[in-house]
């Protein structure tokens, strides 16, 4: 028998692992308002634009989801953000009802030029065999300035055809985190860019911004500590006192 005896470590590791959670729940921001969305081409007036409208369901008609024209080659959707450049947490889809033969084969792409066939980083392919499901969220935590759905397999009679009723882009742009992405991102992070869930430096922490300028050339580590108090969001082993 095992007795779970609360001490002062795990008492810490369980509020370390709420706050953990919370932060990643409220990190969630739906970045859609912010851009425009275009498609490879138009089937009876739904437009691009449907896939990013309420309501958030699967439900089809003509004017609730964004259709692609029949008998192409390839299709695309493709959503361009305002601001440049987004940290995308998650993807979240949903593809038209009983319609999940045609969302079989697609690939998810997060990149930086708006060219097709997309070039850049591919979050997700759907894999063989088996249907996909119609509703997912797909995990890509990625900076990029552009987000493609892609399809070239044919349905049976109609060639590639795609059917978004409902997607949301959830991230920060570019700089930003936190609840609503309400807050600025550590200057002492390089390209000031961070975790959209936590704040904590991406791409590591500017040595340039420790105090007195002073650092070990060899570890990148503060000699003497950082400017200001940034150290709490750096967890990149640089800017730590040592
Ligand atoms: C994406 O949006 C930006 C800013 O609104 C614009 O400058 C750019 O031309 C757009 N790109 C495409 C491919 O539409
Ligand atoms: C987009 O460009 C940035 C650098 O400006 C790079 O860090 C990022 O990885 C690129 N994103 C993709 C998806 O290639
Ligand atoms: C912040 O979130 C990112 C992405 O989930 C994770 O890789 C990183 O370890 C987190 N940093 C801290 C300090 O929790």
């Amino acid at each position: 028998m095992y007795l779970i005896i609360p001490t002062k470590a795990n008492m810490l590791l369980v509020i370390l692992i709420h706050t953990t959670y919370q932060l990643t729940i409220t990190a969630q921001h739906n970045l859609t308002p912010y851009g425009t969305a275009t498609q490879s081409s138009t089937h009876e007036g739904s437009v691009p634009q449907y896939a990013i409208q309420p309501p958030i369901s699967n439900t089809y008609s003509k004017t609730l989801c964004s259709v692609t024209g029949l008998g192409r080659k390839q299709a695309w959707w493709m959503f361009n953000f305002s601001f440049g450049s987004a940290y995308i947490t998650n993807i979240k889809i949903y593809y038209r009802v009983d319609y999940a033969h045609r969302m079989d084969g697609f690939k998810l792409y997060v990149i930086n030029t708006s060219t097709i066939p997309p070039v850049g980083y591919l979050c997700y392919e759907d894999p063989d065999p088996g249907l996909p499901k119609i509703t997912q969220t797909i995990p890509c935590h990625q900076l990029g300035k552009y987000v493609i759905y892609y399809d070239i397999k044919k349905d049976e009679n109609e060639g590639p055809v795609i059917e978004l009723c409902y997607v949301a882009i959830n991230g920060c742009r570019k700089g930003m985190w936190g609840k609503g992405c309400s807050t600025t991102c550590p200057s002492i992070c390089i390209g000031q860019h961070c975790h959209p869930e936590n704040g904590s430096c991406v791409w590591g922490c500017d040595e340039q911004k420790c105090l007195n300028n002073r650092w070990d050339i060899q570890t990148g580590v503060c000699t003497e500590g950082c400017v200001r108090e940034h150290s709490q969001f750096c967890n990149c082993n640089k800017c730590t006192y040592i």
